[in-house]
């Protein structure tokens, strides 16, 4: 029998069988039809059965479907590779993969951790985060999130230590944070005057805080906080396993800032959501610490299904037709609806590329909304009192608005 993610299964209903996917739609086998209004966990840029990237994977799957990514490398990875130096920030130019998006997170982390010992300075083992982050349910990824975290309390006694910085939440129609930034950014100050040569790195999700209720902050706020760990030496790495691809908008949401980070986490859009694949890149200064004669500086660390080949042939042809300028004037418009729809008694509505999200008084309403929206057709689901919308690319006006007529007539 099937234990199921994220779900109490003593009070859950059954799941609903569903026996294929088409574009924003999914069919199930009682004869329904439901639009995926949340890219199923934010990884169907392209919406289910994309046949562009399934005949990709059939002619990968015929020729070569897997081999140890060690002493061999392949076509697939090394054009995937390429593709993404076409729109990666050239100074993050090492690519290391793994297979979603908590292992490229524990990936980085473990680099950041092993970089400062490979090069002697054996005190910063203290880690650095923003307050409701999310960044996946491994120990690593799990601890870096913090003991607040509403997903891991349950584990929290064995986390490493992470300091939590407070984030200055924007929403439409929200008061300058100014004042609010400069007080977090002095208190973070204080806290690196103390132990700046104790901490490795501080992670964050750029811009938009997913789990935890597509919580927005502003570029300037990040582009302080980067600023400011970085006179300690710290390193920074930009989870953008939810925010990557243009869910923001941009190919990356760091590319809506004056700053880089020292690493970026990839999975979830990479394969356009038809196989699990991930990648931590970083820069030639990080990969340098690694090179030596002692065994013991090396990286070790590795998956069984690294850079998989199907699954890079996905992640090629996912790419392409992300770059496609059609794909992105539909992304543009996405964004523009999402901004032009009034979504009645919301409360903190907030939008950034394809993504909008508003809260409601309570987790049951939040709950009934999303019944409704089932009962319309509609898949959504919430994050506490959050409810929000994350289409796939392929997404009609027509669903769009569709949507928002079912949202505005149960709130
Ligand atoms: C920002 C972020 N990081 C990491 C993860 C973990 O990814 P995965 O579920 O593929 O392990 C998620 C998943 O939602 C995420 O949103």
């Amino acid at each position: 029998m099937i234990w199921r993610p994220f779900t109490q299964e003593k009070t859950a209903p059954p799941p609903t069988k569903i026996i294929k996917g088409e574009g924003t739609y999914l069919l199930a086998e009682n004869g329904e039809k439901y639009l995926d209004m949340i890219s199923s966990w934010f990884v169907n840029v392209h919406g289910h059965a994309n046949q562009e990237i399934a005949e990709a994977i059939g002619r990968q799957a015929k020729t070569l479907e897997h081999v140890i990514f060690t002493k061999f490398s392949h076509d697939p990875a090394e054009k995937l590779i390429n593709e993404l130096e076409q729109v990666v920030p050239q100074k993050l130019n090492r690519y290391f993969f793994s297979d979603n998006g908590s292992t490229a997170v524990e990936v980085a982390l473990k680099i950041a951790y092993q970089y400062f010992k490979n090069i002697g300075e054996t005190d910063r083992s203290i880690f650095l985060s923003l307050e409701g982050g999310y960044h996946g349910d491994t120990f690593g990824a799990m601890s870096a999130a913090g003991v607040n975290s509403k997903y891991h309390a349950t584990f929290s006694e064995l986390f490493f230590k992470t300091i939590m910085i407070d984030v200055p939440e924007y929403y439409d129609g929200a008061a300058s944070m100014e004042e609010k930034e400069n007080e977090i950014i002095g208190r973070l100050e204080k806290i690196l005057q103390e132990i700046g040569n104790k901490i490795c790195v501080l992670i964050l999700e750029p811009l938009l805080q997913g789990s935890f209720g597509m919580r927005l902050y502003i570029s300037k706020f990040l582009e302080k906080l980067v600023n400011k760990v970085r006179e300690y030496g710290i390193l920074v790495i930009f989870d953008e396993v939810m925010t990557g691809f243009y869910r923001t908008g941009k190919m990356f949401a760091m590319d809506h800032t004056n700053v880089l980070p020292d690493f970026i986490c990839l999975s979830k859009g990479l394969t356009g959501g038809f196989l699990p694949l991930a990648l931590t890149v970083t820069s030639e200064k990080i990969y340098d610490a690694f090179l030596s004669e002692d065994r013991k500086k090396t990286f070790l660390h590795g998956h069984s299904y690294t850079a998989n080949p199907i699954a890079c042939a996905a992640a090629c042809k996912s790419l392409e037709i992300l770059r496609r300028k059609e794909t992105i004037a539909k992304i543009k418009e996405i964004t523009e609806f999402h901004k032009s729809h009034v979504i009645f008694n919301a409360l903190k509505r907030r939008s950034i590329g394809i993504v909008t999200a508003f809260d409601v008084e309570s987790e049951e309403k939040a709950n009934f909304m999303i019944d409704k929206a089932w009962e319309n057709g509609i898949f959504l689901r919430p994050l506490g009192r959050t409810v929000y919308l994350f289409p796939p690319y392929c997404v009609s006006n027509d669903d769009l608005l569709r949507t928002y007529e079912v949202i505005n007539r149960y709130l």
